[in-house]
């Protein structure tokens, strides 16, 4: 069974999407860290993402991995650990115009359904329930107030990146939420959207432990519809 979760900048979908799975014995999948990956891997190559058959003749040769070390994810490209530099500023801040572009989502899109293959699984990214699993058992949309989401993105951006974030003001992380958010949402190509049979989840007020056991409801709820 696949179980996918969408939803804007930091509504908590990583974290969600891990405890859920670990609740019920599934596999979690973080989408939105293979477009970081390929990312870092275009900017490394200096891939000129305006040219077509460079980015084509990449995306051929673009290998991705994933390992799980002590129930934490790690991820891989071209063999190098990358895991930390895809939660950098360089990378955040040009993922959303890489994966804009069709020939990335392609790609992407048949890798992610390839993972999902004979196994249970959540799938959290932006076009899950919409575009990649349309027929999934059991689709969440998170949402969350702005200012409660750069909150969370503003704290975990101090633990993780004490250095670089040093000079960061909350202004400044609700600003590029806020441009990220609407990227996403715009962009032609499989833009962030709630799918119509997906539940929606106002996650601001609520803590991870609550919106999982609302989720594990729903569930619930949809095997009592079969
Ligand atoms: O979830 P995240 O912030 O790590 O995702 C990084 C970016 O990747 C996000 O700004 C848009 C893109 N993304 C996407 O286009 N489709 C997905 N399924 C997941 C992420």
């Amino acid at each position: 069974m696949i179980i996918t979760i969408d939803g804007p900048v930091a509504t908590g979908k990583s974290t969600i999407a891990k405890k859920l799975a670990a609740s019920l014995g599934y596999i979690y999948f973080d989408t939105g860290a293979m477009y970081r990956a390929l990312t870092y891997g275009v900017l490394k190559n200096k891939i000129d993402c305006t040219n077509t058959d460079q980015l084509k003749e990449y995306l051929n040769r673009f290998s991705y991995k994933i390992r799980s070390k002590f129930g934490e994810k790690y991820y891989y490209v071209d063999g190098e650990d990358v895991s930390q530099q895809i939660r950098g500023d360089e990378v955040t801040s040009n993922v959303s115009r890489v994966s804009a572009l069709p020939v990335v989502r392609e790609k992407l899109v048949s890798l992610q359904r390839e993972l999902a293959s004979g196994v249970n699984a959540v799938f959290e990214g932006r076009d899950m329930g919409t575009v990649v699993f349309p027929d999934a058992r059991l689709k969440i949309f998170l949402t969350g107030r702005p200012e409660v989401r750069a909150q969370r993105r503003f704290d975990e951006l101090k633990e993780k990146f004490p250095e670089e974030a040093a000079n960061l003001t909350m202004e400044k992380v609700l600003e590029d939420l806020n441009k990220r958010d609407n990227y996403d949402s715009s962009r032609e190509t499989s833009p962030l959207k709630q799918a119509e049979d997906a539940y929606l989840v106002d996650t601001s007020d609520l803590t991870p432990d609550e919106i999982v056991f609302k989720i594990l409801e729903f569930k619930d709820a949809k095997a009592r519809q079969k």
